[in-house]
């Protein structure tokens, strides 16, 4: 029984001793031509494989990513699994990078980068404080969530909206169209960590910036085809919006003359508010390929149907 990797070899080599280690019976291979096809049950990849179908005894693909957005309209083999990263690596990355940017817009640090560049040592007016402050989450999964509870020491007055309705310990949680434009109407910062789908395409845009109250920010870290970037730009110059933290663009990386590098209150970072950790992934793969042998279902097991129904090829 074979777990073909077809990722960076950086990782395969951490992969490769946690599989020695801790799941011996499994082969673990980073080479397709050196195996039989009929003996590969596991693969793990972030862009789709050509053809799944060549592995006839296939069981569960494993995403090394936290977003399967890539997998959509993808021919996955009938009964075979999809299974996306759903590790501790991965989740502690995100709550660092929703607090670090939370907190710079929070303390105006994108207007000090502007006042550096331009050599001008000025206070800015510190208000409101944290107490006062709502900050949204969009999107309550395993990231939205533990991004919230990652802000709750700060003390901001804390939201969240989701597809179906969540509870959270000190968290005011929203859904649907109505809940949206009732938390957005009352949000200072809105964090996006939304899966990319359909009706997720094209979400953070004029109409969802007009029901933020004038001055608010954006931190963006799901994915770059859910921002109308012409209409960031327009609302930042306005005023519309005050400042926001890009994590993902459309495209990536962004070209050099994107007019989004320039904008003066706005932070970009190339996609790295996380990253697999080779580590705490191996170790969380092997659990679910455990767990797979005995016939459990694996931690990060992706609705099929519902990425299908997805279908954002023509929707932008
Ligand atoms: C991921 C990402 O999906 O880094 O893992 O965006």
């Amino acid at each position: 029984m074979t777990f073909l990797f077809l990722c960076d070899a950086t990782r395969g080599t951490v992969f490769a001793e946690v599989f020695s280690k801790h799941l011996p019976d499994v082969r673990f291979c980073m080479e397709p031509e050196a195996v039989d096809n009929d003996d590969i049950r596991f693969v793990m990849t972030w862009n789709v494989p050509d053809n799944l179908r060549r592995y006839p005894n296939l069981e569960a693909v494993f995403c090394i990513g936290a977003g399967v957005d890539q997998f959509a309209g993808a021919t996955i083999p009938p009964g075979v699994k999809l299974i996306r990263m759903v590790d501790q690596g991965i989740t502690g990355m995100v709550v660092e990078y929703v607090a670090m940017a939370v907190l710079s817009l929070h303390r105006n640090l994108h207007l000090y980068i502007d006042q550096q560049r331009r050599r001008v040592w000025e206070e800015l007016e510190q208000h409101p404080q944290a107490v006062d402050r709502r900050v949204s989450v969009l999107g309550m999964g395993v990231l939205g969530e533990a991004a919230l509870r990652g802000l709750q020491p700060f003390g901001f007055q804390l939201s969240g909206w989701s597809r179906s309705l969540r509870s959270i310990d000190g968290v005011t949680c929203h859904r649907g169209e109505a809940g949206l434009r009732e938390m957005l109407a009352r949000t200072d910062i809105l964090v996006c960590l939304l899966p990319l789908t359909g009706n997720t395409i094209g979400i953070l845009n004029d109409d969802l910036f007009s029901t933020l109250p004038r001055g608010a920010c954006l931190v963006h870290a799901g994915r770059g085809r859910q921002l109308d970037a012409d209409a960031l730009v327009s609302s930042l110059d306005s005023g519309r919006l005050s400042g926001a933290f890009l994590d993902v663009t459309d495209p990536e990386p962004l070209p050099p003359e994107h007019p989004l590098w320039a904008h003066p209150r706005l932070v970009i970072t190339p996609h790295i508010a996380a990253s697999t950790q080779a580590e705490s992934a191996a170790l969380t793969t092997v659990q679910n390929v455990k767990r797979l042998l005995v016939g459990a279902d694996p931690t990060g097991l992706v609705d099929l149907a519902e990425l299908s129904e997805s279908n954002f090829s023509d929707q932008r």
